[in-house]
C-alpha cells in the first residue's frame, strides 16, 4: 500500500498540562522511535506545549483539537493556525462531531478552518459521520459525502494532498459501539471516491482517511486490514500509553 498508516490521538478535553506531560511522555518512549507509520497526539490547547516539550524529536508530532480561521485580532477565546504553528503544531482536528453537534459548526464554518490551516501549513484532519438516525433513515453515504465535500470545497489537488479525512460514525464515538469492518469499509470507499471526484483519482489515492470511533487494541487489526482504511483517529484508547502504542504497533504490522 502507498498509503502510510496514521495513528493520532484525540485528548480531547481531558489532562492537566502536568498530566499531559506525563501522557506524552509515556507515549513518546513507547512509540517515539517508529519510522513506519504516521503518529501524532492532539492534547487541549493549554497541553500543547507541555506535551510538546515531550515529544519533541520523535516521531510523535503534535496536533490541535480545533482552531479559528482568522489570523488575529478581536475573537476572544479562539486560537489562530499561526499560533498552533508556533506552539509547534503539524496537524489540526477539524469538524469533529463534538465541535459540531455542542458548538454548531456547520460545513461552510469548518471549510473556512481547512482552508486557513492548510494555507498556513497546518494539516487538517477533517472529521466527517453520519449519526445513528442519519445512519437508520440510509442517509449516511449522503451526510458523508456532503460533508467532506463541503469542508474540503475549494482547496486544489495539491492542498488536498495534505489533508487527513477522518470518518466518524456519531454512534460509535465513545460508545463502545464500533461501525464493523466491512461498515466502515463501504464509507472509506464512498469517501475515496468523492475525494476522486474533488481532486483527481491520483490526489485520492494518496490521502489518509481514518477510522474514528471505539477504536482500540481489540478491534484495530480488522479495521486497519480494510483497503480505504489507513489508521485511526483515536478518542478514549488514546489516553493510556500502552493502549495507544498497542495500536501504534498493530498498524506497524500491517505496513
Ligand atoms: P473514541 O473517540 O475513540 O473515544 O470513540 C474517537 C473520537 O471522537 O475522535
Amino acid at each position: 500500500m502507498a498509503r502510510r498508516y496514521f495513528i493520532a490521538g484525540n485528548w480531547k478535553m481531558n489532562k492537566t498540562s502536568a498530566e499531559a506531560a506525563v501522557l506524552a511522555k509515556a507515549v513518546a518512549q513507547s512509540v517515539g522511535g517508529v519510522s513506519e507509520v504516521d503518529i501524532a497526539i492532539c492534547p487541549t490547547f493549554t497541553s500543547l506545549e507541555s506535551a510538546g516539550r515531550e515529544i519533541k524529536g520523535t516521531n510523535v508530532k503534535l496536533g490541535a483539537q480545533n482552531m479559528y480561521f482568522e489570523k488575529s485580532g478581536a475573537f476572544t477565546g479562539e486560537i489562530s493556525a499561526d499560533m498552533l504553528n508556533g506552539a509547534g503544531c503539524e496537524y489540526v482536528i477539524l469538524g469533529h462531531s463534538e465541535r459540531r453537534q455542542y458548538f454548531k459548526e456547520c460545513d461552510c464554518l469548518i471549510n473556512k478552518k481547512v482552508k486557513a490551516a492548510v494555507a498556513a501549513s497546518l494539516k487538517p484532519i477533517l472529521c466527517v459521520g453520519e449519526t445513528l438516525e442519519e445512519r437508520e433513515s440510509g442517509k449516511t453515504i449522503d451526510v458523508v459525502s456532503a460533508q467532506t465535500k463541503g469542508g474540503l470545497d475549494g482547496l486544489s489537488a495539491a492542498e488536498a494532498l495534505n489533508v487527513v479525512v477522518a470518518y466518524e460514525p456519531v454512534w460509535a464515538i465513545g460508545t463502545g459501539k464500533t461501525a464493523t469492518p466491512a461498515m466502515a469499509q463501504e464509507v472509506h470507499a464512498e469517501i475515496r471516491k468523492v475525494l476522486a471526484g474533488m481532486f483527481g483519482a491520483d490526489a485520492a489515492e494518496k490521502i489518509q482517511i481514518l477510522y474514528g470511533g471505539s477504536m482500540k487494541p481489540e478491534n484495530a487489526d480488522e479495521l486497519l486490514k480494510q483497503k480505504d482504511i489507513d489508521g485511526g483517529l483515536i478518542g478514549g484508547a488514546a489516553l493510556k500509553a500502552d493502549s495507544f502504542a498497542s495500536l501504534v504497533k498493530s498498524a506497524v504490522a500491517l505496513s
